[in-house]
């Protein structure tokens, strides 16, 4: 008798907990075929939304990207009197300058403002200090 009431009681256990699973996976599945696209799924895995996205700690070394995580703050806002990337009279005298001039300004800062060499970031390399600098005039011609 107890043991027969063992037995119920597991084989219920087994069941009840074999149904949840299975309606569990019920709605995973509808749920997977309901999920937006842009979605990553890899079987196993939970789905993650892929979402590029530029940001400091991006590994994204284009010189955009850089850009907007370095320099974006000042020159892009115009704060502490940068030149605002976009803004073609702001940068006309200065690309007059020529290229080397700007390249010189941006690796070592312009003395007495608030441009420091870099823009402040030293471990940016100068290949990349200047590829940023090319792309902000690009954006400013
Ligand atoms: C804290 C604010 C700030 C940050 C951050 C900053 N800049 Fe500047 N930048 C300035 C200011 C202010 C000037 C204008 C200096 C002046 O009066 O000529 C300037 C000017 C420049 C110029 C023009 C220089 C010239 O000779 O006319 C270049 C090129 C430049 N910045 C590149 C960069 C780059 C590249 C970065 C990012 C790696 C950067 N800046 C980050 C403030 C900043």
């Amino acid at each position: 008798m107890k043991i027969a009431n063992l037995v119920k009681y597991v084989l219920l256990t087994v069941l009840t907990s074999a149904g949840v699973l299975a309606f569990a996976n019920e709605e995973n599945s509808i749920e997977s075929r309901l999920a937006p696209v842009g979605n990553v799924c890899i079987e196993g895995i939970e789905c993650t939304t892929a979402v590029a996205v530029a940001s400091p700690e991006s590994d994204d070394n284009s010189p955009e990207a850089l850009f907007k995580g370095k320099c974006n703050s000042c020159h892009g806002t115009g704060a502490g009197g940068a030149p605002i990337v976009g803004n073609t009279d702001a940068w006309a005298p200065r690309i007059a300058k020529g290229t080397e001039s700007l390249y010189a300004s941006a690796l070592n800062g312009v003395a007495g403002t608030m441009m420091m060499p870099k823009g402040g970031f030293s471990d940016l390399a100068d290949e990349d200090v200047q590829a940023i600098v090319d792309y902000m005039v690009e954006q400013s011609q």
